[in-house]
């Protein structure tokens, strides 16, 4: 059982796989199928793969399937906790230091939602929580103005839950759309995000506790930023001094994201700009 890495084992089915796809007649699902064949077979021979490991593994991914639904989508937290969301990101947003880091869609945006004026609140009830004044400009790579950005937000509400998680919110609450003025600034008001559990009551919150890892993520509020002749920004800004910051269950968090709200009245305020890339 000790082989690992030297395993030799079978060389010639993983030939005899990668070749019985020869006639693939899309190049890229070729190339992509061939590496994943070869680095599957990898995994199977370096760890000596036993026929019950086989089992629970597929056990699992069928769990994963079968817990899906319109609102829960369990893959997208595999990817997201095994860093294969942010893996993915990197190679495709390597759009250097002028312009704000990507992070993680993750599985709770709804669709474009109501659009409000400059200033308005996102919240549909009140809630408990520090009232929140996020404000900033929408901006190029020089840092010019960018008019017109459709700028789309989505945060949990102080329990933990986004909307679509819980009947008990109304539907829409603590999520909308803006477009920045011809200076482009931005901004809304919300309250202050917490930081909560991803969805913990399926096949991947038994792999992070099998694998004692926490499911938590750090206070954020997600943004969506779109612009003609722009590149589209999927973002989050995260709320400094957050426990989980150095820990987040899917590895979403760059430090060009942090914020530090400032006292402003009675509550808190945000301000961050946002710099999109050319398309
Ligand atoms: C989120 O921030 O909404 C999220 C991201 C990844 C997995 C689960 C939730
Ligand atoms: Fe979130």
């Amino acid at each position: 059982m000790t082989k690992g890495a030297s395993d030799r084992t079978f060389p010639e089915l993983t030939t005899a796989v990668i070749e019985a796809m020869a006639a693939a007649t899309d190049p890229r699902l070729r190339e992509i199928m061939t590496v994943l064949v070869r680095n599957l077979h990898a995994v199977v021979r370096e760890t000596r793969l036993t026929e019950q490991e086989w089992s629970a593994a597929i056990e699992f991914l069928t769990a994963t399937g079968q817990i899906c639904t319109r609102t829960r989508q369990e893959f997208i937290l595999l990817s997201d906790t095994l860093g294969v969301s942010m893996l993915v990101d990197a190679i495709n947003h390597e759009d250097g230091d002028a312009v704000t880091p990507s992070t993680v869609f993750g599985p709770f945006y709804a669709g474009v939602q109501r659009e409000l004026a400059a200033g308005a609140s996102i919240l549909l009830r009140p809630e408990q929580g520090a009232s929140t004044l996020v404000s900033g400009k929408i901006v190029d790579e020089t840092g010019d103005a960018i008019e017109g950005a459709l700028i789309e937000v989505w945060q949990t509400a102080p329990c933990g839950l986004y909307d679509v998680q819980d009947a008990d919110q109304p539907e829409g609450h603590l999520r909308a759309s803006f477009r920045s003025a011809p200076d482009g600034s931005y901004s809304f008001k919300t309250v202050l995000p917490v930081s909560y559990p991803i969805p913990d009551d399926g096949p991947v919150g038994r792999m992070l506790a099998a694998l004692g890892r926490h499911p938590n993520r750090p206070a954020h509020i997600h943004f969506m930023i779109s612009a003609p002749g722009y590149r589209r920004l999927v973002t989050h800004i995260f709320v400094a001094g957050d426990d989980y910051l150095q820990s987040d269950a899917v590895f979403g968090v760059k430090p060009d994201l942090v914020v530090h709200p400032q006292p402003d009245g009675d509550g808190l305020a945000i301000h961050y700009d946002f710099h999109l890339a050319r398309a």
